[in-house]
């Protein structure tokens, strides 16, 4: 009995507004999805209900009432009762119709955008690697710069934070590029894994603007618990804002800015402060999209000699062999994409806060973060990679400079 009291506490029922629970959904498919649920717990608890009270009522009126009772000569062997036999039987093909029909009308229904708003649906694909997501945007078209300094067209895509727009059916289409992640959004849809070899989708659609968690939902190896990232849907205006400043190739350092080192805001990540504790803030917990905002906004340190050394040190210490910064002549793909990872919420797929200290932190071991990570094995440990702490400081100032 215990250990079923605990179910719930185990499962985070009890809190049934987190910021990972399925029974807050905010969107169409999971609001369809959570009916499904509801409908099969009742159609359960029902059947639960008639046979625990048969079977009580059959405890309790034949029940041995004395010595006599106890040791009954056996009775005469009988054949049952046809009536009984084929009500139940019926009663239980019934009870898994009345779950089947809705479920097959849902697994249709999420499968993909209805027929109706085919036109008005967004598209992205998103790829599962080891840990980290990266998301692409096959329908714009971003900037870079070629050789000879002219701008020049490049696919868009970003890692970690999905932006997408509300109000408005997003199709996901989901790869991996190497073994089995499940993407999962628990506030907008069910999981669905990505397969090697085998394209899968989904679709999601988020009521208004809101900032979502994320999870990977297939065990993928040694991080895969930190393995996150966030869903931020944006109003139309709005949309188009982020994605035009996303167009833009690398910023070059403008003017000096103020506004450092002031804890922004507190997210739910690898550390969460205690209440009271230096840089503990609920802005975070209040309002993630208004924060996420003001992460577009806020002013990074701008120290140019400092960024421009970041700059050199991004190629030299070969960080570049992995990341793309357009406009900066970094081509990289295995890692994910930076050119604007100033303005996102999150660092090492949705783990840490993006701030000064989370960015050294991460930079400085992050094999202490994400274990096993392929930028520590593939990339510090390959090729030898130290980095003095003047040189961390340089390459943290060039990151947050890329707003
Ligand atoms: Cu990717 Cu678990």
């Amino acid at each position: 009995m215990a250990a079923l009291a605990g179910i719930p506490l185990l499962s985070g029922c009890f809190w049934l507004d987190g910021p990972q629970s399925t029974f807050d959904p905010n969107g169409p498919v999971a609001r369809h999805q959570q009916d499904l649920f509801y409908l099969t717990c009742w159609v359960s608890l029902a059947i639960f209900v008639i046979v625990g009270a048969v079977l009580a009522y059959a405890m309790i009126k034949f029940r041995a009432k004395g010595d006599a009772e106890d040791f009954p000569e056996p009775a005469e062997h009988a054949h049952g009762n046809p009536m009984v036999e084929i009500s139940l039987i019926g009663a239980s093909v019934l009870s898994l119709v009345i779950i089947a029909i809705p479920t097959f009308k849902e697994i249709w229904y999420s499968y993909d955008v209805p027929v109706e708003n085919k036109a008005d649906a967004y598209e992205v694909t998103a790829t599962g690697y080891q840990w980290w997501f990266k998301f692409d945007y096959p329908s714009e078209t971003a900037q870079t710069l070629d050789g000879a300094g002219r701008i020049a067209n490049a696919p868009f895509s970003t890692a970690n934070e999905l932006v997408i727009p509300a109000g408005r059916p997003v199709k996901i289409n989901l790869r991996t590029v190497d073994v089995i992640h499940s993407f999962w959004i628990p506030k907008l849809a069910g999981k669905v894994d990505m397969m090697p070899n085998r394209g899968n989708h989904l679709w999601v659609e988020a009521d208004k603007p809101g900032y979502f968690w994320g999870q990977c939902a297939e065990f993928c190896g040694e991080s895969h618990a930190v393995m996150r990232f966030r869903v931020i849907a944006l109003g139309p205006r709005e949309f188009n804002d982020w994605l035009n400043a996303q167009m833009a190739p690398a910023r070059k350092l403008a003017a000096a800015g103020a506004d450092v080192g002031k804890p922004k805001a507190q997210f739910a990540a690898y550390r969460t402060f205690a209440r009271n504790e230096a840089g503990y803030s609920e802005t975070f917990d209040n309002a993630p999209l208004d924060s996420w905002r003001m992460q577009q906004k806020a002013a990074p340190s701008e120290d140019a000699a400092l960024v421009d050394r970041g700059r050199q040190l991004f190629n030299t210490k070969t960080c570049s062999t992995c990341h793309t910064v357009r406009g900066d002549g970094y081509i990289g793909v295995v890692g994910p994409e930076l050119t604007h990872v100033g303005a996102r919420s999150t660092i090492a797929a949705g783990l840490l806060e993006n701030n000064r200290d989370e960015l050294h932190r991460w930079i400085h071991a992050p094999n202490e973060v994400k274990p096993g990570n392929t930028m520590w094995v593939k990339g510090y440990i390959a090729n030898n990679i130290k980095l003095t702490p003047e040189d961390e400081d340089a390459l943290v100032n060039y990151l947050e400079s890329l707003k």
